[in-house]
């Protein structure tokens, strides 16, 4: 019999001490704020995990599936044949981990949380301070305004980077509109991240070469103009591939982004599973691209959408997430990292637990895919969606990875030229994916701006990024915290760039207005998450996102602007 403690899932006290051990100095304020009472799931007290996990008693995990021509519940998932959770659970076998990256190890809780181990964000020699008692803020509110706590140079990532081989300096000479002055002669800093991202000259010129060498229709005419676009189109898609450890080209549909990634998905494999009754799980976290598209298809088929809740720092309560799933379950989609708190949710163990029971799952990369080192295959996930303007690539372009066997059992998403291999006023034979999914025009100069953007990436380092980022979001969570009435939302153990907060004493809205006169561009509202917002019992948050050009000194000037209206 398969057990919990046999795919080593946390409890919800390890989920808790993780969070603890992430800051200890924080103590209390590790916990994050309560939500109010009512407001969403309450955290059990010595929550009770099933003591052997049973699959229920005549579950048949192809049900429900085997109308998806093509698709066999089996193959990969088969529990008779000795599912063994340790594969591809820590480190997936056949994991081509990038040089020098050492996978996080909170994704293996047995192994025990240890936040200091290098490869999770900090660079080596990273130490982190504890300058400062971030507990007694609201008692002890310093006499001065602002003076931000003098960290030494090798706590600290930016600069120049010597730890990790990363210069910031460099990469913002890349980006022409860091340099930009505002109307009010302010200096930009973009702290807009998870919006969307600025473009580096590298996707820039690229774009402009292709208009001015190269532009033409893909897949179509003999001529050498037409015979260049493909060529460059297609090198993108490989690109894409490549990037997300796709073991081929053709696992990858060029789309306008996330929203359109989740429709299709929605629309072409997830319509035709469900019938009344069916189930489908989401988190508490889902951006609303990753809810609305559901519920479209939950009330024209009469399904019914399940939520995952969250403890009270923001993270997935994983033993939660698992009792969701039934035998009237028919797909899952997940978010890798929320845009509205940063949480990092544990991925490898949501997809594990979805195949456990026969479920095809969606992972929505919008904010992971710029941020964390991913490798799809080794994810195992069925689907992984992200949009090009998250990474430094145009807006307007995106993509859908999915596993060969769901993008073969899928129906095409809209229809038309480029999509056919023969068509008749009776019937029509489709391409093979990706071309099934991409009707007529695609955004071709956009997906070759988008390859260029993942090259650019990539010569620089995932694993790079993430360390220089994490170290900056860890003294950016600091420094905030150090604000008297600013409450920090989302203080889970693992997080990437999102900082959500709100005040006191000052409106979102008021905040927001106040950072942008200082020329710092932050995004103040929903998040197009209210869920997840309205669990902390609030309607909006300000929220500075973090990228990789971004430095301590900006980090500085957000605080110091924060402290002007908190006094
Ligand atoms: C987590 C998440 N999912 C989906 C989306 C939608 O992305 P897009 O607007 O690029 O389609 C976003 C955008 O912010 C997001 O943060």
């Amino acid at each position: 019999m398969i057990t919990a403690e046999s795919y080593g899932l946390p409890s919800a006290q390890e989920l808790e001490a993780w969070a603890q051990g992430l800051f200890p100095e924080w103590g209390e304020a590790a916990a994050g704020p309560e939500p109010p009472e009512g407001a969403g799931y309450d955290t059990p007290t010595g929550y009770d995990r099933p003591a052997g996990y049973d699959l229920p008693a005549g579950y048949d995990q192809s049900i429900g599936h085997d109308h998806l021509v093509g698709y066999d519940p089996s193959v990969g998932h088969d529990k008779s044949a000795g599912y063994d959770p340790s594969v591809g659970y820590d480190k997936p076998i056949g994991y081509d981990q990038p040089v020098g990256y050492n996978p996080p190890v909170a994704h293996n809780p047995s192994a025990g949380y240890n936040p200091s181990a290098a490869g999770y964000g900090h660079p080596a020699g990273y130490n982190p301070p504890v300058a400062h008692d971030p507990s007694g803020r609201h008692n002890d509110p310093p006499a001065a305004a602002y003076a931000p706590v003098v960290v030494p140079h090798t706590a600290m990532p930016p600069g120049s980077g010597a730890a990790s081989g990363f210069d910031v300096n460099r990469v913002r000479a890349d980006f022409p509109i860091l340099s930009e002055r505002l109307s009010n002669g302010k200096q930009l800093i973009w702290l807009d991240n998870g919006a969307t991202t600025q473009k580096p000259r590298q996707v820039i010129e690229r774009i402009s070469r292709y208009y001015e060498h190269e532009n033409s229709n893909v897949h179509r005419g003999a001529h050498e103009l037409a015979a260049r676009s493909t060529d460059a189109y297609e090198a993108a898609r490989e690109t894409v591939a490549n990037f997300l450890g796709a073991p081929s080209k053709d696992n990858i549909v060029f789309v306008r982004g996330t929203t359109e990634g989740i429709n299709l998905v929605a629309h072409s494999y997830v319509l035709p599973l469900l019938g009344p009754g069916d189930e489908i799980i989401l988190t508490m976290l889902e951006h609303h691209a990753n809810i609305v598209p559901w519920q479209i298809l939950a009330q024209g088929t009469g399904a019914v959408i399940k939520v995952a809740p969250v403890d009270k720092t923001g993270q997935i309560i994983l033993p939660e997430y698992e009792r969701l799933f039934s035998p009237r379950t028919k797909f899952a989609s997940v978010t890798h990292v929320s845009n509205a708190l940063g949480t990092v949710t544990p991925i490898c163990e949501m997809v594990q637990i979805a195949h456990l029971h026969g479920v095809r799952i969606l992972v929505d990369g919008a904010q992971s895919v710029a941020h964390t080192p991913l490798n799809v295959t080794a994810l195992d996930a069925d689907f992984f969606v992200f949009s090009g303007h998250k990474i430094f690539a145009p807006t307007g372009i995106g993509a859908v990875y999915g596993k060969g066997d769901v993008l073969e059992a899928a129906r095409p998403y809209q229809a038309g030229g480029n999509m056919i291999k023969d068509v008749t006023f009776e019937r029509t034979v489709y391409n093979p994916a990706p071309s099934k999914f991409e009707a007529g025009t695609g955004n071709i100069a956009d997906a070759i701006g988008l390859g260029a953007a993942l090259d650019y990436v990539s010569q620089i380092g995932l694993p790079n990024i993430g360390a220089y980022e994490h170290g900056l979001l860890d003294y950016a969570t600091r420094e905030l915290a150090r604000i008297p009435g600013l409450r920090m939302i989302g203080t889970a153990a693992e997080k990437a760039s999102a900082l959500s907060f709100v005040l006191d004493n000052a409106s979102v809205e008021q905040v927001g207005k106040h950072l942008a006169n200082h020329g710092i561009a932050v995004r103040a509202g929903h998040h197009c998450a209210q869920p997840i917002l309205r669990h902390f019992g609030l309607e909006a948050t300000v929220r500075p996102t973090i990228a990789f050009y971004n430095t301590q000194e900006e980090i500085d000037a957000l605080a110091r602007a924060v402290w002007e209206l908190a006094k």
